[in-house]
């Protein structure tokens, strides 16, 4: 069954609207664990638009599944996950102007850094997922580079007009079942939600959904644990459908 990590930026996002202590992602975190999660992810961000440096630490002491540490490939982002040791890293493209990650990391062109610096996380005992546009280029770049896994990014699939739902689809999933052929760890994940989950949830090849914005909006309405518990219902609906 695919794995479910809950992503609890948007929690310190509404924290920063202030600048206040509330709502901790700390305390949704462990909540989230409670009702189901399988992992929590933050990113930190360069500019620390919502995950603190704060949050990261405590989170490393508190999470007991796995923490994923989203982040670009910084040296100062280095330094930091290599002092923390989260259970594994995904590297991400990062402008400080993007409301949100808006594509995936430039595999082919940026091999060599990229390679440097999954070398360092290896070292360090950390294993690291390149973040990806679902392309069977950068599936095999990312292999290339020795990377554990790939994230597919699913934006486009969740953002696609009804007609074009189907060939974003099959570009996730022909990315997945590439990633699996050639033994990478498999996530996908950005704009997921409770309609359009069941569907990439049908696909064996997916180890692990990182979902995050819906998950927090809808825990305004209803409490993350039941935000949490629904979304994991639905991979398990979605699997079962699946073949
Ligand atoms: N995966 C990656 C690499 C991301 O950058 C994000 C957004 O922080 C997510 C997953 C989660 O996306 P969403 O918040 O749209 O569920």
């Amino acid at each position: 069954m695919s794995r479910l990590s809950v992503n609890v930026d948007h929690v310190a996002t509404i924290r920063q609207a202030r600048l206040s202590n509330e709502p901790d992602p700390v305390l949704a975190a462990g909540m989230a664990e409670v009702a189901g999660a399988d992992g929590i992810t933050v990113h930190l961000r360069e500019d620390r638009r919502h995950i603190q440096d704060r949050d990261l630490i405590i989170l490393r002491k508190t999470v007991k599944t796995r923490l994923n540490l989203e982040m670009a490939a910084t040296k100062e982002m280095l330094q930091i996950a290599i002092e923390i040791k989260p259970d594994m890293v995904t590297l991400v493209p990062e402008k400080r102007q993007e409301l949100t990650t808006e594509g995936g990391l430039d595999v082919k062109n940026h091999a060599e850094p990229l390679k440097k610096f999954v070398t360092h996380l290896r070292d360090a005992g950390i294993p690291a997922n390149l973040f990806i546009d679902p392309a069977p280029e950068a599936v095999k770049a990312s292999h290339r580079i020795g990377s554990d896994g790939v994230e597919i990014h699913t934006g486009r699939y969740a953002d696609a007009a009804r007609a074009d739902k189907e060939r974003e689809l099959k570009r996730v999933y022909d990315s997945a079942l590439l990633s699996k052929r050639l033994g990478l760890k498999t996530h996908a994940g950005h704009g997921l939600d409770y309609g359009n989950i069941k569907a990439v949830a049908a696909f064996r090849e997916i180890d692990e959904f990182a979902i995050g914005y819906s998950i927090v909006t809808r825990s305004v309405y209803t409490g993350i644990s039941e935000a949490v518990r629904e979304m994991k219902r639905l991979i398990v609906e979605g699997r079962q459908n699946g073949f």
